[in-house]
């Protein structure tokens, strides 16, 4: 895939949100060079395509406190973290239509990547077979909560207001003892594009208990034990399709090597977005936004 770079600093105009706004509209991913915005700056450019921003409860220590307190650094640890689209493995609130990324500290090592994947070329690159499963049958998400992730996840102070928003949703199974959140929530591996094609865009490879994977071996990938994927059956999503899925995002992906004041924003319903590890001690401060469209 090509991600369509525009460089602000060729545009004679000083309002150049018009000329983003459409060439994002025609893409889908774009790369903005020649900006260099501070965290209220960079607010301000996502609003101008969204009035409304998720709580991206993984990242509650990393948030900013500048602005709504919705942007957040990305994780410090050095990892790989595979394809996904933002926050598709919780049932609510729905999963955020773009994703904007601002690098404020480019890695001075090799790696450290951000990779995109386009799920409707990944649905593509897949076995006949499999591509017809993941389109009759849903998968569902297994995770296990403390306190603190679901009170921010479902944006509630109680565990009455868990119950009462949870007992409104009919994608979910869960249960709650001492305070722990265990749910199931069935949902598609696809996302229908607005001219009828599908999109592979989950979390599915962001959601492993554990990876064993020919090419990483004695690499660090972010798994969780607490978090599996099923197949609606209940079927455990097996080793080998896992390994097919991890194969075609590795043979699809493109990787962003970061300079400073690169901005990436990407459609989070077709394009899963990842990370690379750096090969190497390096810093990497990396600002992130999720938000609905206006
Ligand atoms: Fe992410």
């Amino acid at each position: 895939m090509d991600v369509k770079v525009l460089d602000i600093s060729f545009f004679n105009d000083t309002e150049p949100s018009g000329k983003i706004k459409e060439c994002f509209e025609q893409e889908d991913v774009i790369l903005i060079r020649g900006l260099d915005l501070d965290e209220n700056r960079f607010e301000a450019l996502t609003r101008i395509f969204c009035d409304d921003f998720c709580r991206i409860s993984s990242r509650e220590s990393l948030r900013k406190r500048e602005g709504d307190g919705l942007t957040t650094h990305t994780p410090r640890e050095n990892f790989f973290l595979f394809s996904h689209s933002e926050a598709a493995y919780a049932p609510y609130p729905k999963t955020p239509d773009i994703g904007f990324l601002m690098c404020k500290e480019a890695p001075i090592v090799p790696g450290g990547e951000t990779t995109l994947v386009d799920g409707v070329e990944f649905l593509n690159e897949m076995a006949h077979e499999l591509r017809k499963r993941f389109k009759n049958e849903k998968i569902i998400y297994e995770f296990l909560w403390e306190p603190d992730r679901w009170k921010a996840q479902f944006r509630v102070s109680s565990e009455e207001e868990l119950f009462a928003l949870l007992n409104t949703l009919n994608t979910i199974k869960f249960s709650l003892n001492n305070g722990l959140l265990h749910m199931f929530y069935t949902t598609s591996a696809l996302t229908r594009m607005a001219d009828g094609s599908y999109a592979f865009s989950n979390a599915i490879l962001a959601h492993l208990p554990s990876l064993d994977h020919p090419d990483y071996k004695n690499k660090k990938v972010y798994c969780k034990e607490s978090n599996k994927v099923y197949w609606e059956s209940g079927e455990l999503l097996p080793k080998e399709i896992v390994n097919q899925l991890v194969t075609i995002q590795d043979k699809l992906k493109y990787k962003h090597q970061w300079k400073v004041n690169d901005i990436l924003i990407f459609n989070n319903l077709r394009y899963m977005h990842g990370r690379e590890m750096t090969q190497g001690v390096s810093n990497r401060e990396l600002f992130s936004r999720f938000g609905y469209v206006l």
